[in-house]
C-alpha cells in the first residue's frame, strides 16, 4: 500500500512547515513540497496538522485490580486509543507477589494478541529477589522489555520495600534498564484509610483525604534519594502535584535526571469533583486529582522541561464495578477512562489556550516517550525511515465527550458533556489506514509489539 498526505502542517518536536508526506508499506519514504509520487491513495490534508503518532506510555489494559479486572482489553482499548490518535500504548505487566516474571510475561502475551495498536509492556516487580534478578537481566536482553515498574503503595499486592527498589536499581543500572515508579507512600496512606474507615467516613471523598500531597512528594523524593545512590535511571509515573514536582527540581540541583510523566487528567479536572457523593466514584484513581495550583504547576513543569511526558493511566471499569465500594471507599478499583481522549484533551486544553507551543504538544505526546523508552527514531517522528504512525489533525473543529460517542469499553465518561477544540480526523498505523471518517478500520490482531533498546539519557 502507498499514501500520499498532500499539503499538511507538519509538526515534529524540533520543526514544522508545510509539506507532503509519501509513504510505502510501513514507513515513511519522502516528506517535501509538491511531491509527485503515484500513491493508491491520496489524502487532502489541506488546512489540517500532521502529527506523529501518540504514544501514551501509561496504560492498564485487561488488567486484574482490586478484585476485578479493568474493562477495556487489548483490542477496545487500543481501538479506542486509535479513534484518539494513540498509535501505540505501553502497558504494565504485573508480576504475582511469590511468583515469576516469565509467567506474567506469559499471561500478557496471551492477552495482547488481540491488540488493534501498537504495544510495548512495563515490566512490574513486585517481589524482588535473586531469581527474579536474573529475570530482570533477561527481560532487557533477551526480550526487549527494559522499564521496570515499581509501587510504593498497595501494601500487600503491589508493593516493595526500600531495600528491594535499591537492589532492583543496582541491576537494573547494570544492564541498560530504567526503574518507574509509582510513588507515593503507601503505610501513611494505609493509616488514612484505616483512620478514616473507623470513624465512618466511607465516601469517595475519603479516598481523596486519604491520600494528602505529602505522600506523594516524601514518595518522589525519596524515590529520586534512592536514584541518585544508585545511579539508576528513573520515571515517576503520573505525577499530580506540586510537591512531588519540587522534588524532582531539588534533585536537578545535584545536576540528577530524574523523568517525569504525568497524567491529562490532572491538567484538565481537580479536586472539586469529590463533592458529588457516590459519583465521585468516577474519579477515584490514585493518586487522586489535586488542586487548581497543581495544575499551574504542572502545566509549568511541561514548559521547563521537568515534566517530559503526558500520559492518561487508563485503568477503566464499569460503573457496576465502581459500585464494590459503594459503602466503603476503599474498596472502589482505582482508575479511569481517558486512553481516547488525551491527544485531544491535551490540544484544546494545552495549544488552543495558549499554555504550550505545537512542538512541546509533539513531544509530550509522543517524541519524549519513543525517545526515553528506547523507539526513537522508530517510533515517535516524522522522518524517512520511520514507521508511519499519522496523525491527521483537524485544529478547529468542535466536538463534545459523552458516553454515547467514546469508543472505550467503559459505561460512562468522567466528562460528559466538555466541549473540545480540535479532532483526530484521519489515524494511520505503520502505513495502514487505521481510522478515517470516524470508523476503526484495521482488526484485531493488527498491533505489532515493539521490542525496546537499552535506556540512554536522551532528553
Ligand atoms: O488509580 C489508578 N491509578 N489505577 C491504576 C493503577 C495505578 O496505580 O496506576
Ligand atoms: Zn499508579
Ligand atoms: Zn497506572
Amino acid at each position: 500500500m502507498s499514501i500520499l498526505i498532500k499539503n499538511g502542517y507538519v509538526v515534529t518536536a524540533s520543526e514544522d512547515f508545510t509539506a507532503d508526506i509519501y509513504i510505502e508499506g510501513e514507513k515513511i519514504v519522502a516528506i517535501g513540497k509538491d511531491l509527485t509520487y503515484k500513491a493508491e491513495k491520496i489524502i487532502d490534508a489541506t488546512g489540517k496538522l500532521v502529527f506523529p503518532g501518540g504514544i501514551d506510555p501509561h496504560v492498564h489494559l485487561d488488567m486484574p485490580f482490586m478484585g476485578t479486572s479493568s474493562s477495556d482489553d487489548y483490542e477496545t482499548g487500543t481501538g479506542a486509543a486509535l479513534h484518539g490518535g494513540t498509535t501505540m500504548v505501553i502497558d504494565f505487566i504485573l508480576q504475582t507477589q511469590g511468583d515469576t516474571l516469565y509467567n506474567a510475561l506469559h499471561a500478557w502475551q496471551k492477552r495482547s494478541a488481540k491488540a488493534i495498536g501498537d504495544y510495548s509492556y512495563h515490566m512490574a516487580v513486585t517481589d524482588f529477589n535473586d531469581k527474579v534478578a536474573k529475570e530482570v537481566v533477561d527481560m532487557i536482553e533477551k526480550e526487549g522489555i527494559n522499564s521496570f515498574k515499581t509501587f510504593m503503595a498497595y501494601k500487600g499486592a503491589l508493593m516493595i520495600d526500600d531495600g528491594q527498589m535499591v537492589n532492583l536499581m543496582k541491576v537494573v543500572k547494570e544492564h541498560g534498564g530504567m526503574v518507574t515508579v509509582h510513588a507515593t507512600n503507601g503505610d501513611m496512606i494505609d493509616a488514612l484509610i484505616a483512620k478514616h474507615r473507623k470513624e465512618g467516613k466511607l465516601s469517595p471523598l475519603y479516598h481523596y483525604l486519604s491520600q494528602p500531597e505529602v505522600t506523594e512528594a516524601e514518595a518522589s523524593a525519596r524515590f529520586a534519594d534512592m536514584l541518585h545512590y544508585t545511579g539508576c535511571t528513573g520515571y515517576i509515573v503520573h505525577m499530580t502535584c506540586e510537591g512531588a514536582l519540587n522534588a524532582v527540581r531539588r534533585a536537578t540541583l545535584r545536576n540528577q535526571k530524574v523523568y517525569v510523566e504525568t497524567c491529562s487528567q490532572y491538567l484538565m479536572i481537580d479536586a472539586s469533583l469529590y463533592d458529588k457523593g457516590f459519583e465521585s466514584a468516577k474519579w477515584v484513581m490514585s493518586p487522586p486529582l489535586r488542586e487548581k495550583k497543581d495544575q499551574v504547576a504542572l502545566w509549568n513543569g511541561i514548559n521547563q522541561g521537568l515534566i517530559q511526558t503526558v500520559g492518561t493511566d487508563h485503568c477503566p471499569f464499569m460503573w457496576e464495578q465502581k459500585k464494590m465500594g459503594e459503602h466503603d471507599f476503599s474498596k472502589i478499583p482505582n482508575g479511569h477512562p481517558a486512553i481516547e481522549h488525551r491527544m485531544e484533551f491535551l490540544f484544546s486544553e494545552g495549544v488552543n489556550k495558549g499554555k504550550i507551543s505545537l512542538s512541546k504538544y509533539v513531544e509530550v505526546t509522543s517524541t519524549n516517550a519513543a525517545k526515553i523508552f528506547g523507539m526513537y527514531p522508530n517510533k515517535g517522528t516524522l522522518a524517512i525511515g520511520a514507521d508511519a504512525d499519522v496523525v491527521i489533525f483537524n485544529p478547529i473543529k468542535k466536538h463534545t465527550i459523552s458516553v454515547k460517542t467514546h469508543h472505550m469499553r467503559v459505561d460512562y465518561s468522567a466528562y460528559e458533556g466538555l466541549e473540545v477544540t480540535g479532532k483526530c480526523e484521519t489515524v494511520l498505523l505503520r502505513g495502514k489506514v487505521a481510522v478515517e471518517n470516524d470508523k476503526l478500520v484495521l482488526q484485531k490482531g493488527n498491533g505489532k509489539f515493539i521490542k525496546r533498546g537499552k535506556i540512554k539519557e536522551v532528553i
